[in-house]
């Protein structure tokens, strides 16, 4: 039984063949009539969309749960909850406030636990963000992947999911929202190296990837305008682009903040790939749920 909390929870190996699981468009139909639970405690509209079609794509049956019906802790505990659902369902997938709850899923060892985004990662995310790296530069020709702004779940599981390909990365964030030293050591324990500053300038120099997320992320929300200050001076825009590799992209998860993390002409411009990563939240969501039901028939 394996589970997707963090993207190095899959050996190098395996991270490659989900990759190439993923860019794979005739997978046979592993799901075959099985259901996916997908638990959402916060609001997303590529992660459901892009799972619920993948879940069909594989000829199996996504069930959309929200967090008051189940009432995870309060109305039943995590792993009771779990331990039902294995009954009926395949795959469990939940977005959630705080990682831990995907640890106690996962150690109740029932079924297949996959991290739609917690606090601390978002693989999901990196598996789409490596495939469109893959398809726009090549994950053996990409230079250094700069990361513009908060050291937060989807900078870690980027950093951590290039690392393990061996891809430089850097990261620029204000003081106090940088990578904590965990963050740095389990980047280098998958193998890459990785520059820590806090001068935008300084990580896009040589980079043909330019990537930002939101400077608040959901469960953050207070922290709103300290954030909006701290944050002033790191907005993606075309003069900090311009520091970056002839030919460098730009990536961003989305739900974008255009005027804060990036700017319109940016996001808006030739060089952003925004659109071809959601897109590929889908194609990579295959990849992953073809690979993690494969490994249960192994394990029967
Ligand atoms: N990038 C991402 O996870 O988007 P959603 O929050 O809309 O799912
Ligand atoms: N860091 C953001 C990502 C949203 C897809 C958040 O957690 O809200």
């Amino acid at each position: 039984m394996r589970h997707f909390l963090e993207i190095d929870d899959l050996t190098v190996q395996e991270l490659e063949l989900v990759l190439e699981l993923s860019a794979a468009t005739n997978l046979p139909k592993s799901l075959n009539g099985q259901g996916v639970a997908l638990i959402f405690e916060k609001p997303s509209g590529r992660t459901r969309n892009s799972m619920e079609m993948a879940v069909v794509q594989l000829g199996g049956h996504p069930m959309y749960i929200k967090p008051e019906e189940l009432g995870i802790d309060s109305r039943e505990t995590a792993e009771d909850v779990v331990r039902v659902m294995a009954g009926y369902h395949a795959v469990l997938a939940a977005r959630v406030f705080d990682h831990g709850r995907l640890e106690r899923m996962a150690a109740a060892n029932t079924m297949p636990v996959v991290n739609l985004l917690s606090d601390l990662a978002h693989p999901m995310q990196a598996l789409a963000d490596l495939l469109t790296i893959e398809q726009v530069i090549g994950l053996k020709k990409v230079g250094k992947v700069a990361y513009v702004g908060d050291a937060n779940n989807v900078w870690r599981s980027l950093a951590i999911g290039c690392s393990m390909l061996g891809i430089q990365t850097s990261v620029a964030s204000p003081a106090g929202h940088g990578p904590n030293l965990g963050d740095l050591e389990r980047v280098q324990v998958a193998g890459g190296s990785i520059q820590v500053t806090e001068d935008p300038d300084e990580a896009v120099q040589g980079a043909d990837v330019v990537y930002t997320d939101v400077w608040t992320s959901m469960g953050q929300e207070e922290e709103t305008s300290q954030r909006l200050d701290a944050f002033s001076r790191f907005t993606v825009n075309s003069d900090l682009m311009a520091g970056a590799n002839a030919g460098s992209v730009f990536m961003h998860c989305l739900p974008a903040h255009r005027g804060q993390e990036v700017t319109n002409e940016v996001i808006e411009s030739p060089q952003s790939k925004v659109f071809l990563q959601a897109h590929n939240r889908m194609h990579s969501a295959r990849g992953l749920l073809s690979w993690i039901v494969g490994e249960v028939a192994q394990h029967d």
